[in-house]
């Protein structure tokens, strides 16, 4: 699904089709996967396939990171929406490499957060992090989301403690914001 948040928001934007490329090019990068993951090649999605589910599923909503001059750097996702429950998993991956460190990630997940509690209602926001991904576990941090709990990986490292929960809650985002 892809929310309408035009004018309202600095460094998360629509998607737009036509920043597909893109978002293929940083997934054939192996750093920027390293720490994201793959979303394309092994998971048996075409390209096509991946953006036609992103834009009608109503379980998803993609964004569009941006500089202030509005160049796309990056892209993420509210998934996993379980309407009823209020909550869903945060991923986010900034894909042009020069922009990281500058702020923009803690920025554009504040602005999610933003969309997740006062535009969408929901009561939740969570996501899986390596736990050597200190970059992004600060960056999250900043944007007030807490370690709950380890859980364990799966694949070659299956049964090892590898990847840290976070959490942000409405009611604490609500009394930072205050
Ligand atoms: C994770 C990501 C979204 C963060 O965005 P960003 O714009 O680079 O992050 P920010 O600049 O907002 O914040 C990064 C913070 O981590 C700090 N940092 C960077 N490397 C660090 C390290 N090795 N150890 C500790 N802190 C580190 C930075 O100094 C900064 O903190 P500060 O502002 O207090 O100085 C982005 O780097 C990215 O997309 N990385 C690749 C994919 C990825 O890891 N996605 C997340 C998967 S869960």
């Amino acid at each position: 699904m892809l929310l309408d948040i035009s004018n309202h928001y600095r460094y998360i934007r629509k998607l737009r089709d036509s920043d597909l490329p893109f978002i293929v090019s940083w997934d054939q990068d192996d750093e920027v996967t390293f720490w994201s993951g793959k979303k394309f090649e092994g998971n048996g999605l075409t390209n096509a396939a991946w953006w036609h589910d992103l834009v009608t599923n109503p379980l998803r909503i993609g964004f569009g990171i941006q500089t202030m001059t509005g160049v796309l750097i990056g892209d993420a996702e509210l998934e996993h929406i379980a309407w009823r429950n209020g909550e869903a998993e945060l991923r986010i991956s900034i894909g042009e490499k020069a922009h990281w460190n500058q702020g923009y990630g803690s920025e554009a997940i504040r602005e999610l957060l933003h969309v997740a509690y006062e535009r969408i209602g929901l009561q939740r926001v969570y996501l899986r992090v390596k736990k050597d991904n200190y970059r992004a576990i600060r960056a999250y941090e900043k944007a007030g989301f807490k370690k709950v709990g380890m859980l364990c990986a799966t694949g070659h490292l299956k049964g090892k403690p590898e990847l840290v929960l976070m959490e942000s809650l409405a009611h604490q985002y609500a009394a930072v914001r205050a």
